[in-house]
């Protein structure tokens, strides 16, 4: 026997069995997040601008958030809050998922929340405006790196009036974001001398306008509000033009009406005015990166949905960083999250105690295909999170 070959083994054996609990020490658990987004039917587009944004963030950042190589699981939400219990929890449950990311559809939104805040998971939610998920439903773990419903209506309510009309109709789809953008666009249009004088509604996601237009022309209010989006945006902005009413009544809305959409609405949406927290031509450094960066990534410009989900993954890297990747401990990245200052495209903004974005709306005009950044319609808006008590 080679006694020099046995002991040359032996050594390597003995360095191989030391080195070993070091690199599994180097190397914690990847991070499973777990997207619930919409891949079809209306807001469908939209689900894919928020992952791509999501993703971007993630490969500026080598991959990693809070030190952890990350993982997707992810479900087609439908946009249906009738299934959305039974999804969330499958990626609970079954997937064991360490973070929530969704959803788009303020309905799904709130089934998430609840299912979250029983559970103690680890949401963000980078888009679902409904006001209780940082309202009545806050909780330590829940975060929003989007808007509350509340927010745009309330700004492009304000800015309505401020342009001199004093009466409005207002439509939207029947279900929590419609309602809940149209109140707090009653709110600041209404505090600004404004009077509300109709408000239309039809169920989600139809898209038969007609008698709505109809009614809208017949009371001639000064200007109409609208909340639309994605594939109901598009068809919502080219009836209304289609049936002449946008010569003779102004036509606002919150920013979804007319962002990730110009390219189909064409002409139909040229001058129409929305308030939005994020605008095209906003010509800082930060916003020129990223849409340079994104564009490359994806042959696709980025809209609202793309930013708000590069700002979920930058959340969450901010949190993950202060508690060492340990999703577990929502209170120590609670109070991580709410000491930053989030360096968005959009804008730097903050997060309110409830964890709502306090951020800027933008006044922006419809002018080819672009949402031009026109002016401030509200500064710093904080969500007055209404119910919440943390
Ligand atoms: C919502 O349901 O909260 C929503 C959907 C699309 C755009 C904006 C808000």
């Amino acid at each position: 026997m080679n006694i020099s070959h046995i002991s040359r083994r032996a050594v390597i054996a003995a360095a191989a069995a030391l080195a070993m609990p070091v690199a599994m020490a180097q190397a914690p658990a990847k991070l499973k997040v777990g997207f619930m987004l919409p891949a079809t039917g209306t807001f469908a587009a939209l689900g894919t601008a928020i992952e791509n944004g999501f993703k971007l963030y993630l490969t500026e950042k080598g991959g990693k958030l809070g030190g952890r190589e990350v993982e997707f699981v992810k479900v087609d939400d439908e946009s249906d809050p009738s299934k959305a219990i039974d999804n969330v929890n499958k990626l609970i449950k079954r997937d064991n998922v360490d973070v929530l990311v969704g959803s788009v559809h303020s309905g799904v939104a709130m089934a998430m929340a609840k299912v979250a805040k029983e559970s103690g998971t680890l949401m963000i939610n980078p888009n679902g405006g409904a006001d209780a998920v940082t309202g009545a439903m806050c909780a330590v773990n829940i975060f929003r790196s989007s808007f509350s419903n509340w927010q745009p209506g309330f700004a492009i309510g304000q800015a309505m009036a401020a342009k001199g009309h004093k009466t409005a109709a207002t439509i939207t789809w029947k279900y929590a974001a419609g309602d809940e953008m149209a109140k707090g666009f009653k709110e600041g249009f209404e505090k600004a001398g404004g009077k509300v004088t109709k408000e239309l509604t039809l169920p989600f996601p139809n898209v038969e306008f007609q008698a709505q237009l109809t009614e809208i022309a017949a009371a001639k209010p000064n200007a109409v509000f609208s909340f639309f989006a994605g594939g109901g945006a598009v068809k919502f902005v080219k009836d209304y033009d289609g049936a002449g009413l946008k010569k003779t009544i102004p036509l606002f809305g919150t920013g979804f009406l007319t962002d990730g959409t110009l390219e189909a609405q064409g002409a139909s949406a040229e001058g129409v005015l929305t308030a939005l927290h994020y605008a095209d031509g906003l010509n800082t450094p930060r916003d020129n990166a990223f849409r340079l960066a994104y564009v490359k990534a994806f042959k696709m410009q980025p809209d609202v949905y793309a930013v708000q989900g590069y700002d979920a993954a930058q959340m969450l890297g901010i949190g993950l960083d202060a508690v060492k990747g340990d999703a577990k401990n929502t209170a120590g990245f609670a109070a991580a999250v709410t000491k930053a200052t989030i360096d968005s495209p959009r804008g730097k903004f903050t997060i309110s105690k409830a964890h709502n974005p306090i951020q800027d709306f933008y006044l922006r005009q419809v002018s080819g295909k672009e949402n031009k950044v026109v002016g401030i319609a509200s500064k710093a808006l904080a969500d007055p999170a209404r119910g919440c008590n943390m």
